[in-house]
């Protein structure tokens, strides 16, 4: 085997990203953290100090939105079009003659991700397609010297900064439009070529546009990480970038995973973020409407709360750059939730109760967080808790509600029939301690039962 080449399933297996496809509700369920297999792969390293201080903001930050525009937006039929159906270049290319982002397009997608509760955004300066959405020495397919003769990597930074966001960058180290990027992988002098262009791209987008909060790899195909020199890569983006956090998609360790369409927490502290789309596309597909609901945004937002990792919400706009109002909607109305209730998912730390099926948890210190995503109506209850519950109040409008606690269950009672929040209701549980549940079967068989008969 070429020691710089990798095949796209062991790409895949070692970036842990997943084409599992979503259950029918599209809602992903966390899984308790790997453990390392006797003799299977090895869980990943903790993060040192240096890591740790760079992605203390990041862990804060939690939500963000992801952002997928190139010429593909145009042909509406999502990202890989050129790939999947064959498109020959200089047919592809006209692309880049016609598009034309229309004025103020960053400007709207930072207002969205403002009103969505979100904290940070990744927009794709390179998709695979290879076109560059920014000004650059190093090839003139690129957004300054065709169609729209700007620089929309620096619309969207300037935007981005003005509107108090983290800016993250998306570059794809895969190039379909290279003529390196594919017989680089059999070819020496073709490799050292592409990936020369490659750090070079870099260099500049991490050179010249300020401080940029997160670079977000992707594509490491067809190169492994010693033959997209991927260490080199890292250590020169930090010169340029100290306080940077970077993904691990250009094969190398990187400071976060980067679970794709699931949410999977790491082992070992490691951080993570869950990247998803909205509907089922990342690039805009004029005809996909499967578009997730608020309810299961929310639920994604807490299953990764609870688990202490980030959640990356991707939409594509259209190729005028405007957001589907699909889109729009479903993030207002998540972004309005979060107002109310964003203490719970901002502050999260690792949580553990997860019973009953109507509700998940997050925790912040001794404080549990219920969300009730299907609102029984009247009461709601808690199995197992082992903790003494203090008060309980509702997130929204905080007020305080009834409860009783034996050993089995926490009763909360006098509550409204109708669910007082949308589209999910949180109870906030303070207790005295760190809040655990018993999962321990003993602890139901324990329950003094009925009788069975008449008694005379
Ligand atoms: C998938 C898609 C790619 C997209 C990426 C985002 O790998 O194939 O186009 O950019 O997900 O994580």
């Amino acid at each position: 085997m070429d020691p710089f080449n990798v095949s796209r399933r062991n790409m895949l297996l070692g970036t842990g990203a997943s084409l599992a496809a979503l259950g029918a509700r599209g809602i992903a369920q966390t899984v308790a953290p790997p453990v390392a297999p006797a003799g299977g792969r090895a869980l990943p390293p903790p993060p040192t100090p240096d890591q740790i201080r760079r992605l203390q903001w990041w862990h804060e930050a939690k939500y963000g939105l992801f952002i997928h525009y190139g010429l593909y937006s145009m042909r509406a039929r999502q990202e890989w079009a050129m790939e999947k159906e064959a498109i020959p270049i200089p047919e592809y290319e006209k692309y880049a003659k016609q598009f034309n982002p229309k004025p103020g397009f960053a400007r709207e997608w930072v207002k969205l991700a403002k009103a969505g509760g979100m904290r940070y955004m990744v927009m794709t300066a390179k998709h695979h397609e290879g076109f560059c959405n920014f000004d650059t020495k190093l090839t003139d397919y690129n957004s300054v010297q065709q169609g729209p003769k700007r620089d929309l990597v620096r619309e969207y930074v300037d935007a981005a900064r003005a509107g108090g966001m983290r800016v993250g960058i998306y570059y794809s180290l895969m190039d379909w439009h290279h003529p390196d990027g594919a017989i680089c992988a059999n070819d020496e002098a073709a490799r050292r070529r592409f990936v020369d262009y490659t750090h070079g791209l870099i260099r500049e987008l991490m050179t010249n546009y300020g401080k940029i909060d997160i670079l977000w790899y992707d594509g490491g195909m067809p190169l492994n990480g010693a033959g997209w020199e991927a260490e080199r890569m890292n250590k020169m983006v930090l010169d340029l970038q100290p306080d940077i956090v970077m993904n691990n998609r250009n094969l190398a360790v990187g400071d976060f995973s980067t679970p794709e369409q699931r949410i999977l927490a790491s082992g070992n502290g490691r951080a993570w973020e869950s990247c998803m789309t909205l509907n089922e596309s990342w690039g805009y597909d004029a005809e996909d409407d499967e578009w997730k609901s608020p309810r299961t945004i929310v639920r994604n937002l807490i299953s990764c709360g609870r688990d202490v990792g980030n959640y990356l919400l991707n939409v594509g706009p259209k190729g005028d750059g405007t957001m589907p109002e699909e889109a729009v909607r479903i993030i207002t109305e998540v972004g309005r939730w979060l107002e109310t209730n964003g203490d719970s998912i901002f502050k999260s730390d690792k949580c553990q109760p997860w019973r009953p099926s109507y509700a998940t948890f997050t925790r912040t210190g001794n404080t549990l967080y219920m969300h009730v995503h299907y609102w029984p109506g009247g009461d709601v209850s808690l199995s197992g808790l082992q903790t003494k519950v203090l008060s309980a109040y509702m997130m929204k409008g905080k007020q305080a509600v009834k409860f009783t606690q034996d050993d089995y269950r926490v009763h909360i009672t006098g509550l409204p029939m109708k669910a007082p929040d949308t589209p999910v209701t949180t109870i906030a549980i303070e207790c005295e301690s760190v809040p655990t549940q018993s999962l321990d079967p003993e602890l139901r068989l324990a329950k003094p039962r009925g009788k069975v008969g008449i008694e005379i």
